[in-house]
């Protein structure tokens, strides 16, 4: 049956009739019609909702000067898994919708059942499931060591059934495990297919938005890296996570979009027995221990991750080709930018690398996209081809352009103060004001110039 509410859009106070003034909030004209049901339909009634809204009436709310809002209450929650509070921005928004994708078996409902665990010691939490029965979540809080009593659970995978869940129950926090697994009996395809994602997220979002519920909803992404179906479901919530497959145990989270914090932003954690744990250092993670001298083909750097450096290695192996055609394996630097690079440090060094294949990692499986990896990348793959070893514990930063020159970095002292902790004292990186006293400089402005600099550090 469908029934018809009125929601204050103020304070999210429904009741049966509209009422001139919210007993709650005290606005005025406030109320907003709303279909809700429990037969079913309550996700249709959502959508049709949605699209007429605010087509019945016009709203008289007065607007105001932006120097006239108070901020007074505490907009964050903070979750005290600092790793996951730096990716967040600093904590979690109050009200805010979050999407975390990764692929299957990283560690996503892990992440989330620790999450909700933390949030529920003071505010009212619900985990709702899926994807997995009730025994397989519990076994789950159980190996975690998670107090049970506190995480409200809801098993669904009906649309319908989870929008009138939320009505009712109005939790502060939820988390939705996972997208692809719900289905809206508007749609006649299958769960998981891009219309019922769509239809689904669509519903989801308006409820949670509506009731001023801080919602996480996991999605599934494949092996290439995008969200199965909903990567337009990016744009319907405020931030958006990805589990980076990393080496080992190690598990990155990146925010590629955050509308309350700097996107990029990493936190670095491990799995272990008892769930996530957060990584304090990540260079150190992803450090490569080893004594003397610097093997050919690695190259050490700082990149700019959000609002930090991390240290990290470039790793490249220089083969003969198998084929005719020279092959480049990289899956954690782009390819095209390692071909670039490669033909950069061609037609600058007159280095032939045409008979080689050159395969490419970065020590720890971080994915890196900072433009002055440029320069170390180009190092490495010098280094790797003529098989020299570095003596001097170095760091490399710059971007290139195609004729070679070294373009400054941004950040430097940063990146700087991050090499001088894992221990590296030399910096190869163009002339800058911005040095370090720690830090022993050698300046490069061209790349052509990289034979003398190798022959200084070897
Ligand atoms: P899971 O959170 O179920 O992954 P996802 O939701 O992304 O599919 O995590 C699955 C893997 O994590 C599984 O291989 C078991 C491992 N794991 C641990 O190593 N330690 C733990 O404490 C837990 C709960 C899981
Ligand atoms: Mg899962």
């Amino acid at each position: 049956m469908i029934t018809s509410h009125y929601v204050c859009r103020k304070c999210g106070r429904v009741e049966g009739t509209s009422l001139e003034i919210c007993p709650t909030c005290g606005s005025k004209d406030s109320f907003d019609r709303a279909l809700c049901s429990n037969s079913g339909m309550g996700e249709r009634s959502v959508l049709r909702e949605r699209r007429s809204y605010p087509s019945q009436t016009i709203s008289s709310e007065p607007i105001k000067k932006l120097s006239d809002v108070k901020v007074t209450e505490t907009l964050r929650y903070e979750i005290g898994l600092s790793e996951f509070d730096r990716v967040l921005g600093g904590g979690l928004m109050k009200g805010s919708s979050v999407l975390l994708g990764g692929e299957p078996g990283i560690g996503k409902s892990t992440l989330m059942m620790q999450v909700l665990d933390a949030l529920a010691q003071k505010h009212n939490a619900l985990y709702i499931s899926g994807e997995e029965t009730d025994v397989q979540v519990k076994l789950r809080s159980e190996r975690l060591g998670l107090n049970a009593e506190r995480i409200n659970l809801f098993s669904s995978t009906k649309l319908s059934a989870i929008v009138d869940v939320l009505w009712r129950e109005r939790p502060d926090v939820v988390v939705i495990d996972s997208l692809q697994t719900l289905s809206t009996s508007d749609i006649d395809s299958a769960p998981g297919t891009q219309s019922q994602v769509k239809a689904c997220m669509a519903a989801l979002t308006d409820t949670i938005k509506l009731l001023g519920i801080t919602a996480f909803v996991i999605a599934h992404i494949n092996k290439d890296g995008a969200i199965a179906g909903p990567k337009f479901a990016e744009h319907l919530v405020d931030t958006v996570l990805y589990f980076e497959s990393a080496e080992g145990l190690l598990r990155i989270v990146r925010a590629t979009k955050n509308r309350y914090g700097s996107s990029d932003e990493v936190g670095v954690f491990v799995m272990g027995e008892k769930g996530l744990s957060c990584v304090d250092d990540p260079s150190l993670a992803f450090a490569v221990e080893r004594e003397g001298d610097i093997p050919p083909g690695i190259v050490n750097t700082a990149v700019i991750e959000g609002t930090r450096a991390l240290f990290v290695e470039i790793q490249v192996l220089c083969t003969p080709a198998k084929s005719q055609n020279r092959r480049i394996y990289s899956d954690k630097i782009d390819s095209s930018v390692v071909q670039r690079v490669v033909a950069i440090l061609e037609n600058q060094t007159g280095l032939n690398l045409g008979f080689s294949d050159i395969y490419v990692n970065v020590a720890g499986g971080m994915h890196l996209t900072d433009p002055a990896i440029e320069l170390p990348l180009a190092v490495a793959i010098y280094t790797a081809y003529t098989g020299d070893s570095l003596k001097k514990k170095t760091a490399f930063y710059g971007e290139l352009t195609l004729r070679g020159e070294v373009r400054k970095v941004s950040f430097l002292s940063k990146r700087n103060r991050s090499a001088i902790s894992m221990g590296f004292n030399t910096g190869v990186y163009p002339h800058s004001s911005e040095g370090d006293e720690d830090m022993e400089h050698i300046s490069l402005q061209n790349l052509k110039d990289i034979t003398n600099v190798i022959k200084k550090l070897c």
